[in-house]
């Protein structure tokens, strides 16, 4: 037995910084602006508070009943002859598929810290280019800060849940949150917040259409870490007096607080500029900066403090994505915890490494594939695919095969029967249609 257990504020802060991460203080904000902002946040809470909010609920039962890796959750819990049903419980690859490529993130974000205390650029379009300069022929400084992420991450996870995942949660997360407050006070004095605030909640169709839908699910799914048996893995940590649903909800406001915020503070900077919302992934790597640059003193502070809280979100979130596949290793296959955290970390920052090498100038033409270049890739088949097949495949289990009585004994405590039901329905019949619809839209079966 591992346990090793969470304690019950150390469990909160961990499953949340699992969920808080780069998809919400860096892709939200650019996936909002890019489909026409209110409609798509809209959406995006619907998704959330329906599909999401279920399996996330879904994915900790599993953990705290087995109290288990995943594969020998599912295995478990399947009826004696469809143990097959195991390999649901591999879906914990995508995460390494995933912390091959998220470091990337974090490495330019660690860079652009050193850089917010030398100098930014002085203007967007020489911010353009220095950016993409940075990726194309900056390999060596890029591969420097990756390796730096994955030697901390494996530090990290090769101490286990509370001398490591549970310590650095404890302390990055309040740190986050403290920062995105002073944050958000300085945005309320700028020009630009009312119309960010509209920009964000007022729902304007126009810039809306079908596939707009799609991203808001997959970003649902992404924010809040399920189907990857991340939040699974983490529950099977829990310790007994934990509220689930207590700790669900808080969880998931939080997740959602912090994407709000974070679009607030990008917005009303960006607006009072009179920048363009619709920069797409440079939003904060090429308009930020150039815009922090014209702020001043103040904006130098402003971008140390951003980023920084950007890498904080970033690395609690890589974490938990690393320690499912451990967590496997350990207890399916006898691995010490080192070997398994390097068995682990040393794949995944080979796969990495293609990734940056993919969008270089040296090697992209041979690192491409239908125009997409290998991070463009992971990205999508792991946002927009795995990750909604994995939800399918616990909404499933646990709607349809997983005994109903011990998922209701699981979640008696914690709900009435009303509650219950709704949480039910949403598992078993809206997750599957909805994903499935939108899935064969995506890879152009169904056209709506
Ligand atoms: N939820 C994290 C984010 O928003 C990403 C993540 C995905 C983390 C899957 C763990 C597992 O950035």
């Amino acid at each position: 037995m591992h346990k090793n257990r969470f304690s019950k504020v150390g469990y909160i802060l961990a499953i949340a910084g699992s969920a808080i991460g780069l998809g919400n203080i860096w892709k939200f904000p650019y996936i909002t602006g890019a489909n026409g902002g209110g409609a798509f946040v809209l959406v995006f809470l619907l998704a959330v508070f329906s599909i999401g909010i279920s399996i996330f609920l879904a994915e900790i039962i599993l953990g705290k009943i087995v109290k288990k890796d995943a594969v020998t959750t599912f295995e478990t819990l399947a009826p004696k002859n469809h143990k097959y049903l195991k390999y649901i419980g591999f879906s914990f690859i995508t995460g390494v598929l995933i912390i091959s490529f998220y470091p990337i993130v974090i490495a330019w974000i660690l860079h652009y810290i050193v850089l917010s205390f030398e100098s930014l650029p002085n203007s967007v379009s020489s911010a353009e280019s220095y950016f993409n300069n940075y990726i194309s022929f900056s390999l060596a400084s890029q591969i420097f800060y990756f390796s730096l992420v994955f030697f901390s991450i494996a530090f990290i996870i090769s101490k286990g849940i509370k001398e490591g995942i549970e310590k650095l949660n404890n302390s990055l997360i309040p740190a986050l949150f403290l920062i995105f407050l002073f944050m958000l006070l300085y945005s309320f004095t700028l020009d630009g917040f009312s119309k960010a605030f509209t920009f964000m909640f007022y729902p304007d169709f126009e810039n809306f259409n079908t596939s707009s839908i799609l991203v808001a699910v997959g970003h649902a799914f992404f924010c809040l870490s399920v189907g990857v048996a991340t939040i699974l893995t983490y529950s099977s940590s829990i310790s007994d007096d934990t509220h689930i649903l207590k700790a669900t909800v808080f969880v998931v406001i939080m997740d959602i607080l912090t994407a709000f915020v974070s679009g607030l503070i990008i917005f009303s900077i960006i607006f009072s500029a009179d920048a363009s919302p619709d920069k797409g992934a440079g939003l904060v790597f090429i308009t930020l900066p150039a815009i922090f640059y014209e702020m001043g003193a103040a904006g130098t502070v402003f971008a140390i403090a951003f980023f920084i809280a950007l890498a904080f979100a970033a690395i609690t979130s890589a974490v938990s994505m690393v320690e499912p596949a451990v967590m496997y290793l350990i207890e399916r296959r006898g691995f010490k915890r080192l070997k398994a955290t390097l068995t682990i970390c040393i794949s995944a920052y080979i796969l990495g490494l293609v990734a940056i090498l993919s969008m270089s100038n040296e090697f992209s033409t041979y690192l491409s594939f239908a125009g997409k270049n290998i991070f463009d890739i992971l990205d999508f088949l792991t946002s927009a695919i795995l990750m909604p097949l994995g939800g399918i495949a616990i909404a499933l289990f646990v709607g349809y095969i997983m005994d109903k009585e011990q998922v209701k004994n699981a979640l008696k405590p914690y709900m009435g029967e009303i509650l219950f039901a709704c949480w039910l329905f949403v598992l078993r019949y809206l997750t599957p249609i909805f994903i499935f619809a939108l899935m064969l839209k995506e890879i152009g079966i169904l056209n709506f």
